[in-house]
């Protein structure tokens, strides 16, 4: 089984903020950090550190992006399918506030600019019961699901950050879809507008939420991120939920995508529903105790000694 993560390579510029700008308002930042982020460098950077082989498939500018490159070959990622484009690389402009809260701004550059040339050549070693890992922060992934399905390989979707584009690929060729509360609701209400899914989501909502999105999508594993309220996920056979845990928050920037990574790498190797959910929720949440996103990513032996610590 081989990983094909097909996403976003992103610079993130950092900016440290008393409270998120305001509309017309000019405010002063206290720090700015740069790290290398993207949802697509994000996640590789998840499933090498949790211990898979992984292919990154992507593009980066002319300008500075080889800084991502060398990110992902820092954990052994492949990169030879990361093209050079001219213009400019991805990059994101993120306000963080004093609480670890962040609301992110991004520019696609490279990461909107890919042909679909590329992408047959890059699918061209990968087939049945490979994976390809998505986010929604390149172009052309209608092409790519289609491409990658038509090969048999079994496709990831994180549809984040979720807008009307999503529902332009055939959805129903997807095998994991890794949601946040909110994209769960907005995933459900494109398909039922009737449906009143505000408010607290309790552990019945929870579920239901689940049980609702695999009537639309019957083969497929749904997994949910609930922020504190921890993760959820149902399959065809079995459901499982697991609460988050505890730790001071400095940045939450990445977490989603780690999680994301943890809990692909705890699937194959063979972990129950249940344990994957814990371990990615362990590994978040040591994201989310560092600043920056894929820096903040943790190795697999520090989710091990985490784990070892809880009772
Ligand atoms: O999920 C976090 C990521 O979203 C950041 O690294 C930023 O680049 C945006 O893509």
């Amino acid at each position: 089984m081989k990983i094909l993560s097909y996403g976003s390579l992103n610079l993130d510029f950092v900016y440290t903020v008393p409270h998120f700008v305001q509309e017309g308002e000019t405010l002063s930042s206290l720090e700015r950090e740069v790290f290398p982020g993207g949802k697509g460098l994000n996640q590789s950077i998840a499933l090498a550190k949790a211990g898979l082989p992984v292919s990154h498939a992507g593009a980066i500018g002319s300008d500075e992006g080889e800084l991502l490159v060398r990110m992902l070959e820092a954990v052994s990622v492949d990169t030879s399918r990361i093209s050079i484009l001219s213009g400019p690389s991805g990059h994101a402009i993120i306000q963080r506030d004093l609480n670890g809260r962040n609301g992110i701004l991004i520019f696609g550059g490279a990461n909107k600019a890919l042909t679909r040339e590329k992408i047959l050549a890059d699918l061209q070693d990968f087939g049945r019961g490979d994976f390809l890992v998505l986010q929604n922060e390149i172009n052309e992934l209608p092409y790519l699901v289609d491409q990658a399905y038509a090969a048999q390989m079994r496709i990831v979707l994180n549809p984040s950050p979720l807008d009307a584009s999503i529902f332009d690929m055939d959805l129903s060729k997807i095998s994991v879809f890794l949601v946040n509360e909110l994209e769960a609701q907005a995933l459900l209400m494109h398909y039922d507008q009737s449906l009143d899914l505000d408010g607290h989501w309790s552990e019945t909502k929870i579920h239901s939420a689940l049980e609702s999105l695999q009537k639309l999508f019957p083969k497929a594993l749904l997994v949910m991120t609930l922020g504190k309220a921890g993760s959820a996920a149902i399959s065809p056979d079995a459901y499982a939920r697991c609460e988050s845990f505890s730790v001071p928050v400095v940045d939450t920037t990445a977490a989603g995508d780690c999680f994301s990574g943890y809990f692909l790498a705890a699937q194959a190797g063979g972990a129950s529903l249940a344990e994957s959910l814990r371990r990615a929720s362990a590994a978040a949440a040591i994201a989310v105790s560092r600043p920056g996103a894929a820096p903040s990513i943790p190795e697999s032996k520090e989710v091990d000694s985490f784990l070892a610590k809880q009772v």
